[in-house]
Parts: C-alpha cells; structure tokens; sequence
C-alpha cells in the first residue's frame, strides 16, 4: 500500500507516463488553439495544491451588503463547518475579480462556460422564453442556443450571423428580428468571431425591445483584463467568461454583474445548479486575477494582439483568405473554400507537422461540423511561450508548405522537424512533477 507521501510517478507510472508525454506534446509543437493556453506555474500550484479537500456549499457571506462602495462581508453562509480559510480565500478570489473587471459583482464558483450560462439563463429565463445570440455556424458557441444543447432544448432561441460577404456581425438584421422575436434576453460574444463586438449597438438593440443583454466574453476576457480590446462593463447587464483562455487561468468560469442581479445569480449558482465549490480552482482563479492585474500582463494581452494581427497578415501574404480579411482580437478564421479539402483535412495534415489547429464552420459554410470548409487559428498559447513576429511568420509559411501540397508527406515530415527545431530552442515552462 502506498502512503499519502507517495510521488505520482511510484503510485501511478502509467497516468505519470502520460502526463509527461502530454507535456512534451505540449511544449515540442505548435499550439495554435484560440480557445487554449499554458497556465502559470503559480495558478498550476493552486490548483494542484491541497484545496481539494473541503466542502463549501454556499458562500462566503450571508447577505450581499456595500457600505460606500466596499462590499462588508457578514456572516458566513457556509452549509459546513471549518471553511474559514476557504472563505478568506473566495472572497479574495471576488474582490480581485470585482477590481480587475471594475463590477459590483462576481461569481467565482462557476465549473466551466457552459454551467457558467446555464446559471444565468437558470437566474434570468423561464424554460421557453425567447433568447437571441451568434448562430453556431457563424461563430456562435454550444451553450448559447444549439438545438443539441440544453440551451436550445429548453429556451426558445433565434440565432443571429454576420453578413456574408464581411463576416461582420449584421447588425440592421439583429434588430430587424428582435423585434420580431421580442427576446428576453440578447447574447453578444462567440467562440470564433475575430472582430471586436460592438458593445454599444447591442446595448441599443437590447433596450429596443427591453432584453436583458449577456456578454459571453470567454474568448476575449484576457484582452479586456490586458487592456488591448474595449471592456463590456456599462453595456452589459451579465458577463459570462471562462478563465483558461485569453485569461490564463485555471479551468473554470467567472460571472460579473451589478450588486441587484448577483443574488438572482447567486441562487442559480447555489442552490440552483451547483453544489459544492471547487476551492482549489477558487484559488487558483485569485491567483490568475492577480496576475492579470501586473504591468507583465498588459504587455501580454498587447502581444496577443499584434502577434494575431501580423499573423493574419502573413497568413494572406502566403495565399489564404480570412473571414473578415484580419481580426482585432486573438483569433483568425481561414476560410478554405477555394481549397478542394475540407478545413477537417487540412487540420488533420498540420498536426501531423506538429501544427495544432481545429476545424471550424465559415460564414455560410456548406459543409457539415465535422468537416467544415474553414480552420480557426489564435496567438494566446505561443505568445505564452515566447513566440513573436518572427516565429508567427515561420508558422505562416509552414502552413502553406503543407496545405498547398497536402498530401505531399515528404514536406509534412520537413516541417515536422523545422517546428521541433524552434519548439527545442524555446526555454520550457516549469513542470511541477
Ligand atoms: C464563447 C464561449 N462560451 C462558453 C464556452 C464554454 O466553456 P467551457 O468549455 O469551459 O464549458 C466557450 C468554450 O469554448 C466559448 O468559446
């Protein structure tokens, strides 16, 4: 029997083994995922640390009171003994994401996105209620009405896109339907929309026809923490973000809104949705807040920027053609429709190089979601590790090399190397096994 103080790798080589060789996938290839990034190793810490323990259902106070502007934490309103540690580590957790955010409110104990919007429809919709927001095939995500997910299952939504021709969002439509379907509630942000949402034209259209509007920011979040895109905050009524994307933080998700509406969130949340809070991922979330409040972190969120910028643009100078022809944010979107391959293929030919991408839907994509006519590309994760302009250009020309000649294995292998040269050359992030 092993003990407590037994290491990973004699209790368990085999799970060990994996670890180590995600790991070294991690770091010896390309990551080009927009919605995926490598995680500091003080939040990784947090995370892992021994917070795992505890149950906490509740929250660390009893009423939602601000005397002056500064919340007065009252009593605790735990339903278990011993959290009085845990309660100074959540209302840190808050307080930083109330200040890096500028909100009256945040929940910090939301699992993931998904949950995360499922609380704040659960807190604001009566199962059939109208709802609008970015139609999946336009960039929209799973839980903001697909009709394979329970937020297209249980409430009745109307998606909007973009034009076609721009890849903008149309907002003339927008509000030509909303008027029509009268919503409750409007939901701004998508999962591959490489323009900056106008914030203040959703707010008009959701006042047009008195909707509730709910800003998913979970792609942008850290942009919008970094300074380098336009914050949400004063337009909308609900933010919704993940924390491990632009954020780089731990899994999980975060909710802002103003003092009134956090405690409708805060039933959905508990005893709404979830149970018990995860502590360790609390932490780690004040930890990413944190961080994210350093002068380091501005310079990041900028490079994240410049770096999607300048790779699109070179993106364009090897032959490609991007929905929206560039971004003002993280993430592109190759349309290949001029390709005879899906965006499936061409995904599948660049991990082989060692160029990790997804497949992804374009505006008025014929093909079906498992095979797409488009790929989505973002900077987050390698500007994490270092890359800048030089290395985005090299990318940019591996790209071409292997889906001009896509079947050709013998340059698929050429690049391979060329991409585990400069991943070698990069120093590595911590590795806490
Ligand atoms: C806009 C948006 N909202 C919500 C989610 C869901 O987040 P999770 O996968 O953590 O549930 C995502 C995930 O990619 C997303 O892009």
């Amino acid at each position: 029997m092993n003990s407590f103080n037994t290491p990973l790798a004699e209790v368990d080589p085999e799970i060990h083994g994996l670890i180590k060789k995600e790991y070294d996938r991690v770091i010896g290839t390309v990551q080009l995922i927009a919605s995926e990034n490598f995680p500091s190793r003080a939040v990784m810490e947090a995370t892992g640390g021994p917070l795992q323990h505890k149950y906490a259902e509740g929250f660390p106070y009893l009423r939602r009171k601000k005397m002056d502007g500064i919340r007065e934490w009252d009593r605790d309103g735990r339903y278990y003994e011993g959290n009085v540690i845990m309660d100074q580590i959540e209302r840190l957790a808050i307080e930083r994401a109330q200040k890096l955010f500028g909100t009256e409110y945040a929940c910090v104990q939301l699992f993931s996105g998904a949950p995360a919007n499922e609380c704040i429809y659960h807190a604001f919709l009566e199962f059939g209620d109208h709802a609008m927001a970015m139609d999946l095939a336009n960039g929209g995500h799973l839980s903001h009405g697909s009709p394979v997910n329970f937020s297209g299952q249980r409430y009745n939504f109307m998606p909007y896109g973009v034009v076609e021709e721009t890849g903008i969002i149309d907002y003339d439509q927008l509000a030509r339907d909303a008027k029509e379907h009268q919503p409750k509630m409007i939901v701004a942000g998508a999962t591959a929309y490489p323009r900056i949402v106008d914030f203040q034209k959703f707010r008009e259209i959701s006042d047009s026809v008195g909707a509730l509007l709910l800003v998913d920011m979970a792609h942008f979040a850290g942009l919008v923490a970094g300074k380098a895109h336009p914050t949400p905050v004063g337009y909308a009524d609900v933010i919704s973000t993940t924390t491990h994307k632009t954020l780089r933080g731990p899994r999980g998700a975060l909710i802002l809104a103003d003092e009134e509406r956090g405690k409708a969130i805060d039933r959905a949340v508990f005893p709404g949705i979830q149970a018990g809070p995860h502590l360790n991922e609390i932490a780690a979330k004040a930890v990413c807040f944190h961080q994210c409040m350093q002068p380091e972190f501005q310079q990041y969120a900028a490079d994240v920027v410049k770096n999607a910028q300048f790779f699109g643009d070179e993106m364009m100078v090897q032959g490609f053609k991007l929905v929206s022809d560039g971004t003002d944010t993280h993430l592109i979107l190759v349309d290949l429709r001029d390709r005879k391959y899906s965006g499936n293929k061409a995904a599948k030919a660049l991990i082989k190089a060692g160029i990790c991408t997804n497949r992804n839907m374009v505006p008025g994509d014929e093909r079906p979601p498992m095979q797409t006519s488009g790929i989505r590309l973002g900077s987050p994760f390698m500007t994490s590790l270092g890359f800048g302009e030089d290395e985005f250009r090299e990318v940019a020309r591996w790209i071409k090399r292997i889906l001009d000649d896509i079947k050709n294995d013998d340059e698929i292998e050429n690049v391979k190397n060329e991409v585990s040269e400069l991943c070698a050359s990069y120093p590595h992030p911590d590795f806490l096994l």
